[in-house]
């Protein structure tokens, strides 16, 4: 069985990326077989396991378009037991091609279901509520929402819950909220502790108890082309990610 888990949040620059990266890193530091899903144009997620520009296809986009899944579309990272399929800008056009195709909600989840022996593959969404997104909440078991830890954390939130209600009702009657993720918390910061306690008043034992802390050495990592975890394994967000890979475990059973 592997287990399908979207990282979303439709608001930008929240620890998406850094979340789908370092929890699958740590998930395959613990031996599990993962598979990175690139599915944001941005491409982040490629550039931070370091994938070369050159060595991204075929991408997500190319399995798009063919509706099919190609072995050669998975590429190995520096991390053993984590691949990726990997994005380019390219994908933003299939925002738009998707459209007019039949069942377009289903692409992702049947190129997916080709894909065997994995224990998880985790897709880092791009920072919008389209069709990509709608793909990946259609073929995920669950979904990971990452809250930046400051003012506005929670607007947008109810849009997002509100599709993933969607989702579920017509297209995936199985998918959950995985997990709330409290992201670049910074304990010197009243506002941090404040948000902390209005999410956790909201959405109670959604929370992951598990807080990642905003750390330099997180967001040195990428121009690296590591994981955090590669780059620093002992970093505060490091050691946090191994925390929370540790309580998706607990949870699973
Ligand atoms: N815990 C952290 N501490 C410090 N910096 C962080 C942390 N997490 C993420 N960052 C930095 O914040 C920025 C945004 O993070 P990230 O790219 O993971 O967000 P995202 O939600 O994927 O963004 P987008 O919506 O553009 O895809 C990046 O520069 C990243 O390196
Ligand atoms: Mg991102």
């Amino acid at each position: 069985m592997t287990k399908i888990i979207s990282i979303t949040n439709q608001k930008g620059g929240v620890g998406k990326t850094t979340t789908a990266i370092n929890l699958a890193t740590s998930l395959a530091a613990i031996n599990k077989k993962v598979l990175v899903i690139d599915a944001d144009p941005q491409g982040n997620a490629s550039t931070g396991l370091g994938i070369e520009h050159e060595n991204r296809n075929p991408s997500l986009y190319d399995l798009i378009l063919n509706k099919d899944f190609d072995e050669s579309s998975v590429k190995e990272t520096i991390v053993p037991g984590l691949k990726i399929i990997s994005a380019n800008t390219d994908l933003a056009a299939s925002e738009i091609e998707l459209a007019d195709v039949k069942n377009r909600e289903y692409v992702i989840k049947s190129i997916l279901s080709k894909i065997k022996n994995n224990d998880f593959i985790i897709i880092d969404c791009p920072p919008a509520l389209g069709l990509l997104t709608i793909n990946s909440l259609v073929a995920s078991n669950s979904v990971i929402i990452p809250l930046q830890s400051e003012f506005f954390a929670l607007e947008g939130l109810s849009s997002l819950i509100k599709t993933v209600d969607l989702v579920k009702e017509n297209f995936n009657q199985d998918l959950e909220i995985e997990g709330i993720l409290l992201t670049m918390f910074d304990k010197r910061n009243l506002l941090s502790s404040l948000v902390e306690d209005d999410v956790r008043s909201h959405f109670s034992e959604k929370v992951y108890k598990t807080i990642i802390p905003r750390n330099v050495k997180m967001s040195e990592a990428p121009s690296h082309g590591k994981p955090a975890l590669i780059y620093d394994v002992n970093c505060p967000g490091s050691v946090a990610y191994i925390n929370l890979a540790k309580e998706i475990i607990l949870n699973q059973r």
